[in-house]
């Protein structure tokens, strides 16, 4: 069964601007239960864009996030963090699950 559906997501920084850049334009991804992934690419590819949509640092401008069948596209992220993990690359952000 899939797990975590992402479908077209659209995430685009500083619109309008002449430092707009589009980080995520139309992604898909799926997981599938028991799956375990690994995301590669290069600087400024757009991973960790990706998974601050799935965990809600901020709202996509198009698609929708679906975890376990349920759309999660604008639950605010402190909700998210209760069924979504998140180990930040610098050690200094966030906070660790209670
Ligand atoms: N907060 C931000 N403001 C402006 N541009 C950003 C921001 N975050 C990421 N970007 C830009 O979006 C693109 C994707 O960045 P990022 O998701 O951090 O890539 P990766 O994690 O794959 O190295 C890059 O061009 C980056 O400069
Ligand atoms: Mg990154």
């Amino acid at each position: 069964m899939t797990m975590l559906k992402l479908t077209n997501l659209h995430k685009t920084f500083n619109a309008g601007t002449v430092n707009e850049k589009k980080a995520l334009d139309g992604l898909n991804f799926d997981l599938a239960d028991g799956d375990f992934a690994t995301i590669v690419g290069s600087n400024g590819a757009g991973k960790s864009t990706m998974f601050n949509a799935i965990t809600g640092a901020f709202f996509v401008e198009d698609g929708t996030i679906e975890l376990d069948g349920e759309d999660i596209t604008f639950r605010k992220e402190h909700l998210r963090s209760k069924i979504i993990g998140h180990l930040f690359q610098d050690q200094m952000k966030g906070t660790a699950p209670t």
